[in-house]
């Protein structure tokens, strides 16, 4: 659309011509920086600061006199949204937008499969160039700090080795395309509570060992294009314009050549906007979500008051043409790129990627039998059961309504409901068990505790009289659940569900749990249940993976991106109390210091209810004896540890070998033992594989904040292997020389 008007009026304007006739800065066949600065020294000021911030909710300009397009952007991470107003936050109403609902991200991490990771981003990037976008907002790398951030759900759990293997995939699978990736919200925005200005005060430990990682590997191996900067204050400072995030360590230390864009409405000061690493603003003025202004973005802070600032050398030329430089970049990569694929939207082939990553991140929690005797509940033998009772509204509700920037407007959706009844046709019945209202910012609506009774009794009486029970609530996408913009206010299930759980199990035991939700619940009740699922929120094929695990179709082999502490108090970010979490309101203090989910289980010994990397299959794996390359590692050495892993159950199953390294004897607090490695295998019934890991000194090291690098301090260590962080199946001894 854009680029071919564009291109004549750059002709026109063509001044000088390289060997293809075309000025250098449209020619493709130069080098990208050749290109950026024959393009900057072409622009006046004033177009070189209307480029720093938006024209519209989610565009900002070109040059239209030199045939720059505008640049397109959308959110988000799971989808390309509805198509937005220009300048306020109503969706326009179009026909043509409706999308793939991708499964979210915490799903995604469930997988620990990287070629997934890969897929997803393709196929997201395919719909974005339908839509004509050239910028989408996500993946989120946030770490999962608290059970109650209301945005764990677009986020990869709480590893940043993890999350660091899964996002550069994503990154790679997206802008091979020509549509740039966005990583965010850069950083320590893991809470909704007070986002726009909690100032998050934490050890360099535990920035560099824990927060910054994920960001790191996707800047430095994914080569993200740009980089969203976070609503909350670091130290001190805004993070959108943030010295020591953005100009140090960002651009320096990493050397990102992208861009950083504001979160919508994160720009709050001029001059440090100019000077702290910040290169478009987007959204000032409102509150990223609902609220509008009257300003104009002429009134942006990189807007006018930048541009006075410029012309009375209050701040330097040089700030600008940084800006520009890394535009140009990104526009040349982007929107200018001539040999972008055509876009599709809502394939099958998109389908296929959708039930792919639900079927390998749905995690069975827990798989006993109904009674004493009998064998494990799932997968369900339907010639059992004359009647399939499902309950709960998540089983029919659309869950991607909600939720915040991450809302989509699917074009298909296969809910538990339809995904059951296409295997069981009429054995199954529905009731709805809970209601919750609907999904709206802000506030929730009450529901009185009448309708909540009847409810509850109808299913439990419909309950009686069914062979199996399949229960289907977990959270929503409304405010105070899995929503920006607010946390979560308990840790419990909520409408009642606690309760109609219990009562539904003592009516019929033959029940199973099926939850979708991106955070851990509480669950008291769990060791009542027989079976329990945690199927997040898995998008427009949600309905067929929940159908192809129950029914054994597929072997589930999701395993857990984050630590179900049994009780709040239980998980690190909540030990401390409130000026750990959320703070007190202006700030908040990370006293758990580097020991977040499972490393804080790990070391302190209070178990998780299911761990981190915990997930059952309905086939067995043995694991055989380690074999170690070496007993010691030298500084500049590597080291391989090599496992036999059989298949000793009736199925095919995938497997996550997880490796862990923990020091042990260390001058500085250190976790048990931190992942480093995994790798997820498929193995035929009897069959065995030999996974091999390559250890290096890198993998042992500890950020030391006196020296401002990374260590490994000689002495011995021990390698945990296992199927999860818990279930270890061999440890092996070595030395670092
Ligand atoms: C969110 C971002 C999102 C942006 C644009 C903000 O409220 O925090 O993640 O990309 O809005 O919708």
């Amino acid at each position: 659309m854009k680029t071919t008007t564009f291109l004549a009026a750059a002709m026109l304007s063509a001044m000088t011509a390289g060997a293809t006739g075309l000025p250098v800065y449209l020619d493709e066949t130069r080098p990208m920086e050749e290109r950026v600065e024959d393009a900057l020294s072409r622009m006046t000021l004033k177009e070189k600061v209307a480029m720093c911030h938006a024209e519209g909710k989610f565009a900002s300009p070109g040059v239209a006199r030199l045939g720059i397009p505008d640049l397109w952007m959308s959110d988000g991470p799971h989808g390309v949204r509805a198509e937005i107003n220009w300048n306020d936050w109503g969706y326009s109403g179009r026909t043509n937008d409706s999308i793939t609902a991708f499964p979210a991200l915490t799903a995604l991490a469930a997988t620990w499969n990287p070629t997934l990771s890969e897929a997803y981003g393709n196929a997201l990037a395919e719909e974005a160039l339908y839509r004509e976008k050239d910028v989408m907002l996500g993946p989120g790398v946030n770490i999962y700090r608290t059970p109650l951030n209301g945005r764990n759900f677009e986020y990869m759990g709480e590893d940043p080795y993890l999350a660091g293997e899964l996002v550069v995939p994503y990154i790679q699978g997206m802008q091979k395309n020509g549509v740039a990736a966005c990583v965010k919200h850069y950083a320590l925005n893991n809470q909704e509570q007070w986002r726009g200005h909690i100032n998050v005060e934490l050890s360099d430990r535990a920035l560099n060992e824990i927060y910054l990682p994920a960001f790191k590997r996707a800047v430095e191996d994914g080569k993200s294009w740009s980089i969203m900067g976070a609503y909350n204050q670091v130290r001190g400072q805004h993070a959108c314009h943030n010295e020591l995030l953005l100009n140090k360590i960002l651009k320096d230390d990493w050397g990102f050549d992208g861009v950083v864009i504001t979160d919508w409405g994160g720009a709050h000061d001029t001059k440090e906007a100019a000077l702290y690493g910040l290169d478009l603003e987007m959204g000032s003025y409102t509150n990223g979500l609902t609220s509008e202004s009257a300003f104009t973005t002429d009134d942006y802070y990189l807007a006018n008051p930048y541009l006075r600032m410029l012309e009375s050398g209050e701040v330097p030329m040089s700030t600008v043409d940084d800006k520009v430089r890394r535009l140009l970049r990104l526009n040349f990569r982007t929107a200018m790129n001539r040999n972008k694929p055509f876009g599709s939207v809502a394939t099958p082939e998109h389908y296929a990627v959708c039930e792919a990553i639900g079927d390998e991140a749905i995690v069975l929690l827990k798989n006993a039998p109904a009674t004493p005797k009998g064998q494990p509940l799932l997968p369900i033998d339907p010639a059992k059961y004359s009647k399939i009772l499902v309950v709960g509204e998540n089983a029919t509700r659309n869950l991607m309504a909600g939720g915040g920037s991450s809302e989509l407007k699917p074009k298909d959706i296969v809910s538990p409901l339809d995904g059951l009844k296409a295997l069981y046709g009429d054995k199954v019945e529905y009731t709805r068990g809970y209601t919750s209202g609907r999904p709206m910012y802000g506030h929730a609506d009450v529901i009185p505790a009448s309708v909540e009774d009847s409810l509850r009794a109808e299913a439990v009486k419909m309950a009686r009289e069914a062979g199996l029970v399949i229960f289907v609530g977990g959270l929503n996408k409304n405010h105070f659940q899995d929503c920006e913009g607010g946390d979560r206010l308990e840790y419990a299930l909520p409408f009642g569900q606690p309760r109609l759980i219990e009562e539904l199990r003592a009516a019929n035991p033959n029940i199973v749990a099926v939850i979708l939700s991106g955070n851990a619940v509480e669950m008291p009740w769990a060791k009542d249940i027989p079976a329990i699922l945690q199927a997040w929120y898995l998008g427009s094929m949600a309905g067929k993976s929940i159908a192809n695990v129950i029914s054994g179709n597929v072997n589930p082999s999701g395993k857990l991106p984050f630590s179900f502490p049994v009780r709040l108090e239980d998980n690190a970010a909540h030990h401390f109390g409130t000026i750990s979490y959320p703070g007190d309101s202006i700030k908040q203090e990370y006293l758990e210091d580097i020991l977040v989910g499972y490393r804080w289980h790990d070391t302190k010994k209070i178990p998780a209810l299911y761990p981190f990397g915990h997930g059952l299959s309905y086939t067995t794996f043995e694991y055989g004896k380690p074999t170690l390359s070496a007993k010691t590692l030298s500084p500049e050495g590597t080291l391989t540890v090599s496992i036999p892993v059989r298949n000793t159950g009736m199925r095919q199953g995938k497997e996550t070998v997880q490796l862990y390294v923990g020091d042990e004897k260390a001058s500085v607090v250190r976790p048990l033992k931190e992942l480093k490695h995994f790798s997820k295998i498929d193995l035929a019934p009897g069959a065995e594989q030999t996974v091999t890991f390559t250890v290096t000194p890198d993998d042992l090291k500890f950020y030391d904040p006196t020296t401002a690098s990374w260590v490994a301090e000689p002495g011995k260590f021990k390698l945990y292997i296992g199927s999860s962080s818990t279930d270890i199946r061999a440890t092996a001894p070595f030395t670092l020389q």
